[in-house]
Formats: C-alpha cells, sequence, structure tokens
C-alpha cells in the first residue's frame, strides 16, 4: 500500500474525527485507526464535555478551576483561549447531529463534576463519549474526501531528509502489510496510554503509541510523570474495566468504608479522592472502598445515570439501595508530545491534538471533562494552522518485517511491564521505588529493542515496544521530580515545592535526560 493524501490523521477519537471532518473542506484526508472506527477512550466518556454555556458562569471561573487542578503547570495564555472556544465547539458538535441532554424547557443539561465550581458539564446522559463517538463517525462517513481506515495501525512516523513528518508506516491488522500513507500534514490523535499500568479504566488501544513514535521521530515530550489516577472504577477483579463517573459524586454519592462510614471530601479533584481510597484499603485491607448513592432520590438516580445503574444492577448491585464497590485506577495522561497553542509539535509538519498532547492546558492534573474538550478545540485549531501542504520528499529510513516472534512471551513482558509500572510509579510513588522502576524499564527497553532489531514490524511487537518506551519516559520523568503536585505524589517529597520545581518536565528521544523548563 502506498497512499498519498493532504492530510494524514492517526486516531478516530474526538480529536482526529473532529479534525478529519473540517479538513475534508480542504483536501483529501485518510484517517488511520488500528481497531474499528468507533473504537477509541472517547467512546467511554461518560461525565461529559466542560464548557460555559450558562450565563451565571463565566470563563475567569473556569479557568481559576482548571489552573487550581492544574497545580501551578497551567499555561494561563492556553487554558483562558481553550475555554473561550468552548461555547464554539459545542455548537459545532450539536450542528454535526450530537445529541446532548436538556431539561425540560431545552436548554442543555449541565452537571457538575469534582473540582468545578459550578454545574458546566455538557452530557448525553452517562454516556457522552458514546453520543460524541457515534456523531462524529456518521459524519466522517458522508464525506467523500474522508477515507477511514479501520485496522490500520501507525508504526512509525515517516520522516524526510530535512527532518520533516511526511507520513507514517502503517501496518495492516489483519494482513500484517506494511506500508506508506505520505501526506502534507500529519496528525497525531491517538490517545492516552492507560495500558500502561496494570489497573486501567482505559481500552486496550490506549498504548501510548503516539507518544512513542513522536519520541523516536525526536519529537519534544512533557510532563509524562502526571498520570491521572480516576478514584472509582467499578471494582471487578474478573471483569472489564468500567468506570463509575465522577458525576455520581456530583449528584451526591459519598465515599465511604465497608461499615458505610464516609472518609473523603467525594468533590475533591481525583488525586485527593484516589490517594484517600488507596490509603484507605492499604490501612484496613479492604480490597475496595464503596460509593454511596442510597441517599440520592432514586428516581434521579436510574433517569440520570441509566448506563451506570443497569450496568451494576447486571452485576449485583442496585446503586439506589446499595453500595457500589470501587477502586482507583490509571485514568489519564497529561502529559504527551509538547505542542505550541495551535498543536505544532517540535517535529515540522506534524502536529498532537488530544490526549497524546501536552498543550499546558491540563498542567499538573486534569480537571474533569476538561479532556474532550481539549481535544476538540486543538483538532480545530491545528487545521487552522497548518495552511496547505507542501510537497513530499524521500523518507529517510524503512521497515522491514521478519518471522514472527512467540506470542507467549511479548504477552508475558507485557504484564510484567504493567505490574511494575502500578506497583512502583502508581497513585504513590518514592524514591526507591521509582529507582528500581528505572533501571527495569531501561532493561525491559532493551531487551524489547532487541526483537524489534530482529523481527521488525510484528503488530503485537510494535505494541510493546510502544508501551515499553512510554513505561520508561514515565518512570524517568517521575523520578526525576523531587516533589509532589498534581497527580504526582512521591510520599519521600511529600510537599509542593514552587521554588525548585514549578516547571515542565521535557525530555527528547535524541537527548535522553530530562530537563525541566521554567514557566
Ligand atoms: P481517543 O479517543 O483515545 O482515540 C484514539 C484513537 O487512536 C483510537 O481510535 C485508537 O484506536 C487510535 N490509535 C491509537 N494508536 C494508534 C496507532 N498506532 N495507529 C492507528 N490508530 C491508533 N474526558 C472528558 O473530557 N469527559 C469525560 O466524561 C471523560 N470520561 C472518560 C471515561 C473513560 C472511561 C475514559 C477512559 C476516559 C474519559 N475521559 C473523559 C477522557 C477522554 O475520553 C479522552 O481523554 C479523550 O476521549 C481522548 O480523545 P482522543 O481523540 O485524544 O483519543
Ligand atoms: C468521569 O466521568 O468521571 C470521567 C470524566 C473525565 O475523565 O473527565
Amino acid at each position: 500500500m502506498r497512499i498519498e493524501v493532504d492530510y494524514l490523521v492517526m486516531g478516530s477519537g474526538v480529536a482526529g474525527l473532529f479534525f478529519a471532518i473540517q479538513a475534508a473542506e480542504h483536501g483529501r484526508v485518510a484517517v488511520v485507526t488500528k481497531r474499528d472506527r468507533s473504537e477509541s477512550n472517547t467512546r467511554y466518556a461518560q461525565g461529559g464535555i466542560a464548557a460555559v454555556m450558562d450565563q451565571a458562569d463565566s470563563v475567569a471561573q473556569h479557568a481559576r478551576d482548571t489552573e487550581s487542578a492544574g497545580a501551578g503547570l497551567c499555561r494561563t495564555s492556553v487554558v483562558e483561549s481553550v475555554i473561550a472556544e468552548g461555547p464554539a465547539v459545542i455548537a459545532q458538535l450539536v450542528e454535526l447531529g450530537a445529541r446532548f441532554t436538556r431539561d425540560t424547557s431545552g436548554a442543555l443539561s449541565l452537571a457538575r463534576e469534582g473540582g468545578h465550581d459550578t454545574a458546566r458539564v455538557v452530557r448525553a446522559d452517562d454516556m457522552t463519549g458514546r453520543e460524541v463517538a457515534r456523531a462524529l463517525v456518521a459524519a466522517a462517513e458522508a464525506l467523500p474526501n474522508v477515507s477511514l481506515l479501520d485496522e490500520h495501525m501507525a508504526v512509525d512516523l515517516i520522516l524526510d531528509e530535512r527532518g520533516h513528518c511526511c507520513g507514517a508506516f502503517i501496518a495492516n491488522g489483519k494482513t500484517g502489510a506494511l506500508g506508506t500513507i505520505y501526506a502534507g500534514a500529519t496528525l497525531l490523535a491517538t490517545g492516552g496510554c492507560g495500558q500502561v499500568f496494570q489497573h486501567t479504566t482505559n481500552p486496550p488501544i490506549a498504548n501510548g503509541d503516539g507518544v512513542a513514535m513522536a519520541w523516536r521521530a525526536g519529537a519534544e515530550v512533557g510532563n509524562m510523570e502526571f498520570v491521572q489516577f480516576h478514584p472509582t472504577m467499578f471494582h471487578d477483579p474478573d471483569g472489564p474495566a468500567f468506570l463509575i463517573t465522577e458525576a455520581l459524586r456530583g449528584h451526591g454519592a459519598e465515599v465511604v468504608d465497608g461499615r458505610g462510614y464516609a472518609f473523603t471530601d467525594p468533590l475533591a479533584t481525583r488525586d485527593i479522592v484516589s490517594r484517600a481510597i488507596a490509603r484507605h484499603m492499604r490501612d484496613s485491607g479492604q480490597a475496595c472502598a464503596y460509593l454511596d448513592a442510597t441517599g440520592c432520590d432514586a428516581a434521579e438516580t436510574k433517569s440520570r445515570f441509566p448506563n451506570i445503574y443497569q450496568y451494576c444492577l447486571e452485576r449485583g448491585v442496585d446503586i439506589t439501595q446499595q453500595h457500589l464497590p470501587v477502586v482507583p485506577a490509571a485514568h489519564y495522561s497529561c502529559g504527551g508530545v509538547c505542542t505550541d497553542e495551535f498543536g505544532q509539535t517540535s517535529v515540522p509538519g506534524l502536529y498532537a491534538a488530544g490526549e497524546v498532547a501536552m498543550s499546558g492546558f491540563h498542567g499538573a492534573n486534569r480537571l474533569a471533562s476538561n479532556s474532550l474538550l481539549e481535544g476538540l478545540v486543538f483538532a480545530r485549531r491545528a487545521l487552522l494552522h497548518m495552511g496547505r501542504p507542501d510537497g513530499r520528499q524521500k523518507p529517510s529510513t524503512v521497515l522491514h518485517r521478519g518471522a514472527s516472534v512467540d506470542s507467549t512471551r511479548l504477552t508475558a513482558l507485557r504484564e510484567k511491564v504493567r505490574r511494575l509500572m502500578w506497583a512502583e510509579v502508581g497513585i504513590e510513588r518514592n524514591d526507591a521505588g521509582l529507582k528500581r522502576a528505572c533501571v527495569q524499564t531501561g532493561a525491559l527497553r532493551e531487551e524489547v529493542e532487541a526483537l524489534y532489531e530482529r523481527y521488525g514490524a510484528d503488530g503485537e511487537l510494535v505494541q510493546l515496544r510502544n508501551l515499553i518506551t512510554v513505561a520508561d519516559i514515565i518512570a524517568r520523568s517521575a523520578r526525576w521530580r523531587l516533589e509532589s503536585r498534581g497527580c504526582h505524589y512521591n510520599t519521600d517529597h511529600a510537599e509542593c515545592d514552587q521554588v525548585h520545581w514549578r516547571c515542565e518536565t521535557l525530555l527528547t528521544g535524541s537527548g535522553g535526560l530530562a530537563k525541566g523548563c521554567r514557566l
């Protein structure tokens, strides 16, 4: 396969599809997505999209809440301008066919979530992501200029002799065949990396591919230690990941122990609630904590959270009458490929939007429901900034694929990395654990690179290689930061140090070591 287009988009979540739909007005767009076009983190979003939609609310208030969660590392100009664009992107989504929940007067029904000082979350019941994904997929499918390539995985970026990105090497997930897509402009929209951790709310696609590809291409990557752990994933050791939206706490649910005692403020930011639950579990030896929504109006709970109510009921818990077992899990990567305010990365021709990017909007901790907002705004901005795509050049590298590698070995390595990251680089970290983690991720990386050298771009090996690369970047970033801030918490440096550490953590694939950049 060799394809030439004006725009290459990697990923079919909110950022990739929103970009593709708008880019189609200017040229030919190829969207590659490694599973089905509807599969993404976006699809599982529950709470909604934060935006200033109420006259009683303001950009300044939303910005204050965002910066307060971001713990001193947000870029103020990015925060204010992204929030100011919120109403416009919501209007665009509605125009594209997204159906959001409305009250009896027809106005958007806004929810309140942790860290927000008011109700400002636009939602579609408790299935916002499903509705957004449905509307965007349908809109993209209707555009002749957009080719949606399911089961096509981006393996590496193509750089020309000048070091400009001019497309990507692609593997066909069904046949294993390798190909190239050349493009005038390339958007990374590959989402997050929750799979790096043993316990995560993210689906299997969230493997950190975009960060790893950009890293190998020499792009600057930042703030990767700031992994957000969501406090309330449904506790079911044998079942799939299922999030219990924090909107349930906004609705009135308390966080309680096995005897029903509330032990933390349910509306505090996620890092605080996650740590409180993790400590409670460690100190009490309990396998989980509970959400108690029995004090809320039962009819309201059922109508406001139909999906969660039904899901839990099928697993034997009636949330209107019983406490719901929950555990924290890795949820969101606040760090990513560094971009400017238009989504441009440090590699010419390569843009990034959505969870894969680090734009400066979230700082050290993301405020609930600010992710979909950021993805929408940066998808729009990147297109405006790209201008007309320029000419294509010859790639400076080629890919090869050898014999298939033993799958059992790859699975074992993958699980080893995920357990290590959960144990040593999880909700609470310490110096000794981070040191151990770095030694091990470094060694595992070497082992996997040797396999890659030998076997080449085998699908499973490509994924493992990306996972271990990102794990190593996270561990090294976390080890470097000798303080606690936002969602990075080190018990040996439990204080936030505004004098020495109010800086982003920046790494480059070529340079290796972390360097700080003062804001
Ligand atoms: P994604 O939606 O993750 O899409 C990434 C796409 O890239 C996928 O299509 C994937 O298959 C593809 N891809 C990945 N690697 C490759 C590759 N190598 N080649 C080709 N394709 C590739 N945020 C909010 O703001 N509000 C919420 O209510 C909310 N709820 C959430 C609930 C859950 C359970 C989860 C997991 C997250 C939630 N988030 C929420 C976070 C938010 O959903 C994500 O951050 C956001 O959807 C990311 O969008 P994205 O477009 O960047 O990436
Ligand atoms: C949730 O609904 O609790 C998740 C919202 C988010 O990740 O922003």
